[in-house]
């Protein structure tokens, strides 16, 4: 894991902009303290770190601080906006169109407001349904239901055609609400509009259960969806426990990155075995995965056992390579294949054992927010406005050390973000899972 996050230049952290913001915000009647732009929050907090940055690149480096500015590049009374949510559902979708709509509204002003249908798909000429026109009355109660109201699609776009619709719409900011396939559709759209001399404004609110975005220390929803996947893991639990030598095995979400599963691990406390995609794992032989799930049915008789999608990919003979339309790898079936190697090997032991298999599936991302997502999209949907408002552009509102942030979308999309399992997180959850 790149102990810098891929921040390599100063440029990396320098946040783009439409042009100088020169209209004063008065518009805001909510916000008293609008910042200026050399508000920063620093990129590492450990002193070794700092200290290893400093002597490579020879400065500290700093995220831009989110926030309302002082200083806007849109008058709100002749703005436009968009908004877009694209690639897999997630829980609090709707929370975000819902704070971006009444920010936009509500604190500027702004009359204007299109969501555009299913993704980016909404933004070229096969475009299903006309936009939504989002205001106080469509967007009240949204939150209240998972999915997203403007409906989603994975893929990316001609950004050309996509400008011209934005161009055709009058759109001057748009909200991108996605992952880092949506991220990069958004730096397109964004450097398309620069080539043609557009000002638009294109503003990434980071969503996603994987938790999986570089420099953005949490996504919204992944804490619902960690919810949910504890709520799976002690009925697994409970299940493993009433049969003798019974086995919860539970096959959570996380592409390319394990946090789900490591979280619901240690929230549910129940877990023996996390599985996931950052720590491969042997099968068989000594100290291996069923030798020792072997060693602990004879101590316990019960095991539970959470592993994430795209764990132990290793595992299988011809790694097949089909893409899904957002150029992911699609995984092996880790949570069957398991579940067969298990009886396999106890059979073979004569050793009788009770598997239940459960694949919560769609369900841990389908749902509405928790309270802690609910209000960190509110958060994050009112930081992305004020940003772009401001004009900032090719960037996504991060969080990190408490702070929300400005993040430039290449540096977000540079690299995956990933469970470290040299971590004190790692060993912590470890140790709870003995
Ligand atoms: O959005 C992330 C995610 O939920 C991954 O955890 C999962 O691999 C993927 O999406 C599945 O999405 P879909 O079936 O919609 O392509």
């Amino acid at each position: 894991m790149d102990p810098f996050l891929g921040i390599a230049t100063p440029e990396d952290l320098i946040i783009e902009s439409l042009g100088e913001a020169r209209i004063p915000n008065t518009f805001d009647k909510f916000t008293k303290t609008q910042i200026t732009d050399d508000r920063r929050i620093a990129v590492l907090t450990r002193r070794h770190e700092l200290l290893d940055f400093f002597k490579q690149q020879g400065r500290i480096p700093f995220f831009e601080v989110a926030g309302p500015r002082e200083k806007l590049f849109f008058n709100p009374a002749e703005t436009v906006a968009g908004v877009v949510t694209c690639g897999g559902l997630c829980p609090g979708l709707n929370d975000v169109i819902h704070a971006v709509t009444l920010t936009l509204r509500g604190h500027y002003g702004v009359k204007t407001i299109y969501g555009f249908r299913y993704g980016f798909e909404g933004l070229t000429k096969n475009a299903r349904l006309e936009p939504l026109v989002l205001n106080e009355d469509t967007v009240e109660d949204i939150h209240e239901v998972g999915g997203t109201i403007l409906g989603s699609s994975r893929g990316p776009q001609d950004p050309a055609e996509m400008v011209d619709t934005l161009l055709k719409y009058k759109v001057n900011v748009l909200f991108v609400i996605g992952g880092d396939g949506t991220l990069r559709g958004g730096r397109d759209i964004s450097n398309e509009a620069k080539k043609r001399g557009a000002k638009i404004a294109v503003v990434g609110i980071p969503k996603t259960i994987d938790n999986d975005i570089q420099c953005i220390e949490r996504s919204f929803g992944f804490m619902t969806a960690v919810d949910k996947a504890r709520e799976v893991l002690l009925a697994a639990h409970a299940e493993a426990k009433g049969a003798f030598n019974g086995i919860g095995l539970v096959k959570l979400m996380g592409r390319d990155s394990g946090f789900i599963a490591a979280f619901a691990s240690l929230a549910s406390k129940h877990a023996n075995f996390c599985l996931i995609p950052e720590e491969p794992f042997t099968l068989s032989g000594p100290n291996s995965f069923l030798e020792q799930l072997e060693k602990r049915l004879v101590r316990k008789h019960h095991a539970v056992i959470a592993v994430a999608e795209g764990a132990g990919q290793e595992l299988f003979k011809s790694l097949d390579k089909e893409k899904d339309a957002s150029g992911n790898i699609k995984k092996q079936d880790i949570g069957i294949f398991l579940k067969a190697e298990i009886k396999k090997y106890f059979e073979a032991k004569n050793i009788p054992v009770s598997i239940r298999y459960i694949d919560p599936s769609y369900t841990i991302r389908s749902l509405p927010s928790n309270s802690a997502d609910s209000i960190f999209c509110f958060l994050l949907g009112q930081n992305a406005v004020h940003a772009g408002m401001a004009g900032k552009t090719n960037l996504v509102v991060g969080y990190w050390n408490q702070h929300f942030t400005h993040v430039p979308i290449d540096l977000a999309v540079k690299d995956r973000r990933k469970v470290d399992t040299e971590g004190r997180f790692w060993k912590g959850a470890l140790a709870v899972m003995g």
